[in-house]
């Protein structure tokens, strides 16, 4: 099969979510109307209208590409790359006007992570990176901090909508944390976060239960920043395991040390 350009990729992939930024920054002060997915998990009509343009623009250029999508599912097809989408990613913060939401596109080549494209709205900063050339925010290089202690550290999670085991082990986490590190924050879009963490904003980030379009494109731009990217108990992340750990890297050990006990 034909390899393609790595920066053809890459401009579909920004021009896609740029596109969806408009449907969503257009949006975003008007009143909105929600549906509820599950008991709290809502979706509203621009998660639908963003999708709709990203899927148009990369059928543009490539109409044989697989496509897996939050709110339209998976178009599987032979082809070698794999786009992996999350329209609109902290729909409740969109939803409530609370300034943390962003788009979400992932590249896969052969199931490997190839480009991570991140546009974090209502700020629009765009990161991007590129297997094996680095990680860029506006075009600018960026790397994680340079912490190297919890207690030093400010940290970040989320919680996901299911309310489980994993829900309450987290729960016991985002305390154990607070106590012992300069803060947990718990913003509400999962690409963002990990993007922070590239960016040396925060020093980690945990979370259970994500789907593989809220980590697809923020673990390849956490990777290339130089993070380090596992899950809770520091094996092998997995885009469909059940909980993953990004880290500036210097404080990795330290988190699961500290985890370990509260995990079941
Ligand atoms: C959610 C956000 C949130 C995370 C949830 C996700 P959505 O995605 O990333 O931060 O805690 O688990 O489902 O539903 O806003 O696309
Ligand atoms: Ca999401
Ligand atoms: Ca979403």
């Amino acid at each position: 099969m034909s390899r393609i350009d790595n920066d053809h990729l890459l401009n579909v992939g920004i021009e896609a979510c740029l596109a969806a930024s408009n449907i969503i920054m257009e949006a975003a002060d008007l009143p909105k109307s929600s549906k509820n997915k599950g008991k709290t998990d809502l979706v509203t009509n621009t998660d639908i209208g963003s999708e709709e343009i990203i899927k148009a623009v990369i059928r543009s250029s490539f109409q044989e590409h697989s496509i897996l999508a939050e709110e339209s599912g998976q178009e599987l097809t032979p082809s070698e790359y794999l786009w992996i989408i999350d329209p609109l990613d902290g729909t409740t913060n969109f939803v409530h006007g609370y300034p943390s939401y962003g788009v979400s596109i992932g590249i896969y080549l052969n199931n490997e992570p190839l480009i991570g494209i991140v546009l974090e709205l209502p700020n629009k900063k765009l990161y991007t990176a590129v297997k094996n050339n680095g990680a860029y925010c506006e075009g600018v290089r960026i790397k994680p901090s340079e912490t190297n202690t919890l207690i030093e550290s400010l940290l970040v999670t989320g919680f996901g909508y299911e309310h489980g085991d994993d829900w309450n082990t987290n729960m016991d986490l985002f305390k154990h944390f607070t106590d012992i590190t300069q803060g947990v924050r718990r913003l509400g879009a999962a690409s963002i976060d990990i993007c922070h963490v590239a960016c040396g904003k925060v020093d980690g980030f945990w979370e259970y239960d994500l789907k593989q379009w809220d980590t697809a494109a923020g673990i390849i731009i956490a990777k290339e920043s130089g993070c380090k990217i596992t899950d809770i108990r520091s094996n092998g992340h997995r885009l469909d395991g059940n909980s993953i750990l990004i880290t500036n890297s210097l404080i990795h050990n330290e988190f699961v040390e500290q985890a370990a006990s509260y995990l079941n």
